[in-house]
This record gives C-alpha cells, sequence and structure tokens, in this order.
C-alpha cells in the first residue's frame, strides 16, 4: 500500500516510517501542501495523508476521485480544513481523534506562564548579562478565574493542571460534560458570564460556523479589563483585528496564540528571510504581551508516536475491512 503524504516534516518521518513499516504501508513523503496545484502528485498511489493547513476543497476531492484514490487519512484532531460534506460518499477521510491532550493543554500552560511571568523578556534580558527586574513583575494563579470554553479531551486536561494552580474554573460547552461541575471550583456557566469573570480565556473548541470568530469586538467588550486570551485551537476562533485593537485599547492584558486564521501561508514555515506581509500578524508579534508559537501545541514526542500510530492504524483498518471506527463520514 503505497500513500502520498503531504506536507511532510522531518519530525514526521521516523514515526511514520516506523509503523508503516511495521504494518506495510510506505509513504512518499512530500514537503509541498496538498492543494489544487499539487493534489496531481498523488496519482498513482493508493491514498493520501494530509495535515491541518492542507487544502481538502471540492477541487481537490474531485481531483484525488478522478484519480482513483478512495482514501485521505488526516495525521490531525480537526478537520476544518475539508469540505466535509463535498467528500462525503466520495472519499472515505480518516482523522486521528486523540494523540495527547496533554501535549496542547501542557502547551497553552506553557504559553500563559510564559507571558504573565514575564519569562520571554527575563530570557533575553539575561542572555545581556542584563538583570534589572523592572517591568517583568506577573500575577499569582492561584485564586484566579480560568474560563474554559470547551471541555472535551484537550480542555478537562487544562482544567485539571489549572486545578493544580488553585485556580477557579468557569467552563462553557455546547454539550456540557455532566461529571464535569463541581458547583463549585468547576462550574459551567453560559459564555456572557465566562467573558465577563474570568481573569483568563482558554479555547479548545473546535472551529465550526458557530465558533467562527467568537472572540470577536463584542466579546472582548464584555470581558474584564486585563483578560489574558489563550488560542491553541483554531486560530478562526479569534477575529484577530478585534484582538488587536482589545490589546491597543489595554482592555486585553496579554495574548497566547498557537493558531492564527491566516496560519496557512505562514506556520510550519521559515519566513525569517520574508518581508511579512500580514500586517496584523506583524504588529501583534510586535506586542510585548503577545507570544505567538505557529501551532507547535501537538509537537511532542508521545503526540507524533500516537498520530503515526493511529493514521497507519486507520489505513491498514480501512483496507482489511471496508470500516475505519475514526473514519468522518460513511459512504452510502
Ligand atoms: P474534543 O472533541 O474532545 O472537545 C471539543 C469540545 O468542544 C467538546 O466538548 C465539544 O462539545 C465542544 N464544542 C463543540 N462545539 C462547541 C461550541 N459551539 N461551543 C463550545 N464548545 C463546543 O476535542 P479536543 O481533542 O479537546 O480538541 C479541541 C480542539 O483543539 C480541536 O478542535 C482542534 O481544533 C484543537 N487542536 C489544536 C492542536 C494544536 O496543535 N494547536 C492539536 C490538537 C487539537
Amino acid at each position: 500500500m503505497k500513500i502520498a503524504f503531504f506536507d511532510a516534516k522531518t519530525y514526521d518521518r521516523p514515526s511514520f516510517e516506523k509503523y508503516g513499516s511495521d504494518y506495510g504501508v510506505k509513504f512518499k513523503f512530500f514537503e509541498t501542501r496538498l492543494n489544487e496545484d499539487t493534489v496531481e502528485l498523488a496519482r498513482g498511489y493508493d491514498g493520501v495523508c494530509a495535515f491541518v493547513n492542507d487544502t481538502i476543497n471540492a477541487e481537490v476531492i474531485d481531483h484525488l476521485c478522478d484519480m482513483g484514490i478512495k482514501i485521505l487519512a488526516l495525521r490531525c484532531a480537526g478537520f476544518n480544513n475539508v469540505d466535509i460534506k463535498h467528500a462525503c460518499g466520495k472519499l472515505h477521510i480518516f482523522r486521528v481523534p486523540a494523540y495527547s491532550p496533554y501535549a496542547v493543554a501542557e502547551h497553552a500552560i506553557a504559553l500563559l506562564l510564559t507571558s504573565i511571568r514575564r519569562i520571554h523578556k527575563a530570557y533575553i534580558r539575561s542572555r545581556d548579562f542584563n538583570f534589572s527586574l523592572s517591568g517583568l513583575t506577573g500575577f499569582d494563579l492561584h485564586g484566579k478565574t480560568v474560563g474554559v470554553v470547551g471541555t472535551g479531551k484537550i480542555g478537562r486536561v487544562f482544567i485539571d493542571i489549572c486545578r493544580g494552580f488553585g485556580m477557579n474554573v468557569l467552563a462553557f460547552d455546547k454539550y456540557p460534560a455532566p461529571d464535569l461541575d463541581n458547583g463549585d471550583t468547576i462550574r459551567y456557566t453560559a459564555l456572557d458570564e465566562l467573558f465577563a469573570k474570568s481573569d483568563i480565556i482558554s479555547l479548545h473548541c473546535p472551529l465550526t460556523d458557530e465558533t467562527h470568530h467568537m472572540i470577536d469586538e463584542a466579546a472582548i467588550e464584555k470581558c474584564k479589563k486585563g483578560v489574558v486570551i489563550i488560542n491553541t485551537s483554531r486560530g478562526a476562533l479569534v477575529d484577530a483585528q478585534a484582538l488587536l485593537e482589545g490589546i491597543k485599547s489595554r482592555k486585553v492584558g496579554a495574548a497566547c496564540l498557537d493558531v492564527y486564521e491566516e496560519e496557512s501561508d505562514l506556520f510550519f514555515e521559515d519566513n525569517s528571510g520574508h518581508i511579512l506581509e500580514d500586517d496584523i500578524l506583524a504588529r501583534l508579534i510586535s506586542m510585548p504581551n503577545v507570544i505567538v508559537t505557529s501551532h507547535q501545541a501537538f509537537l511532542t514526542e508521545e503526540a507524533l508516536e500516537n498520530i503515526a500510530e493511529t493514521t497507519v492504524k486507520n489505513i491498514v483498518e480501512f483496507t482489511e475491512s471496508g470500516h475505519c471506527q475514526n473514519e468522518l463520514c460513511y459512504n452510502k
């Protein structure tokens, strides 16, 4: 079985080669992203493996089908980059629903601590033998209220860590988990109350039509002055222009972003020798109270192993049985 693997990075290869050889799946690694211009590279392969910033729109889906390709294995959890309606009934698409909620939740906490304890500033200063503490005052997490939007796998791990710090949790989820709310330190609430009462807000829900720009000008207006916003989920949950205005007006105290709405043209690549065309991102990065990482929350050894293992098993399960438990929609 031969699979065309798009948007390949050096860190993908060892685990995919290992599990591929264990299960008889051979990967051809293409560095280019999957899109309308590159889809032809998949000709002659039995399937395609894609990641978060590959474009799996109607044109790409139809082209894959025309080449006789029937399976597309996403090596990620989110699938907002897939035209699901168009794909169903044509292409079998699998995903990796969970690989390490700890990786993402711990990265969200790493961003939060870095930001509020000014570690990013202190690191640069001490490398320059500047041992001044001026401007490095942070605040305790203990006793603060954190608003968690989305209490699925990652949100729950994030809540556990926050409770370890002695924080109170206000949670919002479209489908609340009955066992989570203890009526005291962890409480489900309406989104507006979460916005109004949280010192820190962390997003852990999927990107859908409903959640698109969940953090916009109106939401920021409802927040406490100095609120810290963490987004390790999907960029378009936050209206970046509104966030920038919130930071400029001092309403937003800090932002920790592992994802960005327009990341697909930039993230995962070295753009250090280029002029950044995106003025909003450039301005955000220039802010002393904004930390941006390039969609790296998933990037731990454990997560990479789990991603490769589940992706390969998805392909093998479908090939052997015609079904896959992690399929996004079933062909009729
Ligand atoms: P999950 O499916 O376990 O949890 C998502 C939760 O969001 C569920 O409880 C669901 O009920 C809730 N939800 C759905 N619609 C909602 C809405 N309209 N409002 C509020 N809550 C809503 O997913 P998991 O594994 O916790 O992942 C969460 C998100 O994290 C993914 O959708 C993905 O976008 C992002 N992610 C980011 C990574 C990174 O490297 N930065 C890596 C992996 C996931």
